[in-house]
């Protein structure tokens, strides 16, 4: 890319992610215009004071096909971050959100020609399902998600798929890193819209011929993940819980495992695949490429915070979840992307940063109901 082309937008440019990738790309010179709706589930208390002056700020919705327009225009590089996420119990508003916002923006930038020069869209591991994983028997294999009937059964484990003569195999499997030629497909209303997004982005830059790429992100984490959100943010909720003096609850018996990545490696990412034109029409996962069990995860933020409370296991489970997926990072390896902060210092660097953010409220406590209502939490219920 040429460097006077240097004008972004960045839609949702106040959340995690986006407002990183803000802090970044003044950092390098650009000129930044943020999108972001503020979404109230995400910014209680409106405009967050970490929206950097220095860019731009707009205040309008990606569903408002007026605002995206004047958004677009006189811009050569989106980041598009906005997005429904987590684990609501909405539907539609995730498909309005992220399916719907993405194919109108693709679609402005098309009608009127605008000389944008590369799409980043934000897609996510959860794609992927369970991921790729290793049968004893079958070698790499591809399960699908958990059924619900095998978690409230109280097996966790992820099984083998593969059918062999009309039964399936049924053997437990091990997880192992997942490359981008995993099959995926996406088994949550959350997981469709991601994979619509990035099909969107993919197929529509075939089309036209402007450059795109899909970042995969792995769970990502950091300074300003909302304080405010029960239904998303493991390391977010934990903190907040264990601060108001609350055990941290675990799902499943707490081995699941995450990949977790600090947030400025996921922003670092995003201006490599904008510079470098080596992975345009692609897929690319970003995240650290190393597992970390949920129960580990508890025990590094209690030990940081210095509040000592044995995480809960209360035999609960989230029909979805993702028992264990690692991403392969070799492919956003190859230009030049390296993750550098190690899961310790990303936690201490958040646990410091939410220090200064006043009394926190566990409000995944007064959400606890309404999740178990909605069938979001369920019970293990083993035979009797
Ligand atoms: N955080 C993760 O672990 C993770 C993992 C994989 C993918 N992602 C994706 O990365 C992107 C950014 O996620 P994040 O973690 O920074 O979330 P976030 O909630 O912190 O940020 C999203 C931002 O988008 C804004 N937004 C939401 N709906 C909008 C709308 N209709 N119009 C305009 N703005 C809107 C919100 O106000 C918020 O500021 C999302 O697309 C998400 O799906 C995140
Ligand atoms: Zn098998």
């Amino acid at each position: 890319m040429q460097s006077h082309q240097k004008r972004a937008l960045v839609t949702g440019g106040a959340g995690l992610i986006g407002s990183h990738i803000v802090d970044l790309l003044l950092r390098e010179g650009w000129t930044v215009r943020i999108l972001d709706n503020l979404e109230p589930q995400t910014h209680k208390n409106g405009k967050p004071s970490w929206v950097n002056p220095a860019a731009e700020f707009r205040q309008g919705n990606v569903q408002d096909y007026d605002t995206m327009h004047s958004a677009l225009t006189d811009i050569d590089v989106v980041f598009h971050e906005a997005a429904y996420g987590g684990y609501m119990p909405e539907m539609a508003k995730y498909v309005l959100v992220n399916s719907f916002g993405t194919a109108q923006m693709l679609e402005i930038i098309r009608d009127h020609q605008l000389p944008i020069r590369k799409v980043v869209v934000a897609s996510s591991q959860a794609v992927y399902s369970e991921g790729a994983a290793l049968c004893p028997e079958h070698g790499h294999v591809v399960p699908l998600l958990r059924p619900a009937e095998q978690l409230r059964a109280g097996d966790f484990a992820v099984h083998c798929p593969v059918l062999v003569e009309g039964i399936v195999c049924g053997k437990p499997t091990a997880s192992i890193p997942t490359p981008e030629s995993t099959p995926g497909g996406g088994e949550t209303v959350y997981a469709l819209t991601k994979v619509d997004q990035e099909r969107l982005v993919l197929l529509w830059g075939k089309q036209t011929g402007i450059p795109t790429v899909a970042l995969r992100y792995s769970c990502t984490y950091g300074p300003r993940q909302s304080l405010f959100n029960p239904y998303t943010g493991v390391i977010a909720i934990f903190c907040t819980r264990l601060l108001n003096h609350q055990p941290p609850v675990l799902y499943e018996d707490g081995s699941q495992t995450r990949d977790l990545c600090f947030v400025e490696d996921i922003a670092r990412a995003n201006l490599l695949v904008a510079t470098s034109d080596q992975l345009d029409g692609l897929p690319v996962n970003v995240g650290s490429g190393r597992a970390t069990s949920v129960r580990d995860l508890a025990r590094i933020i209690s030990a940081q915070l210095g509040i000592a409370l044995e995480p809960l296991a209360r035999g609960e489970f989230r029909p979805g979840e993702i028992r264990s997926l690692i991403s392969d990072i070799s492919r956003i390896r190859t230009i030049g992307y390296e993750p550098q902060t190690t899961l310790e210092q990303g936690i201490a660097r958040y646990v410091e940063w939410i220090r200064t953010q006043g009394s926190v409220e566990d409000y995944f406590a007064k959400a606890e109901a309404g999740l178990r209502a909605k069938g979001i939490v369920q019970s293990v219920q083993p035979s009797r």
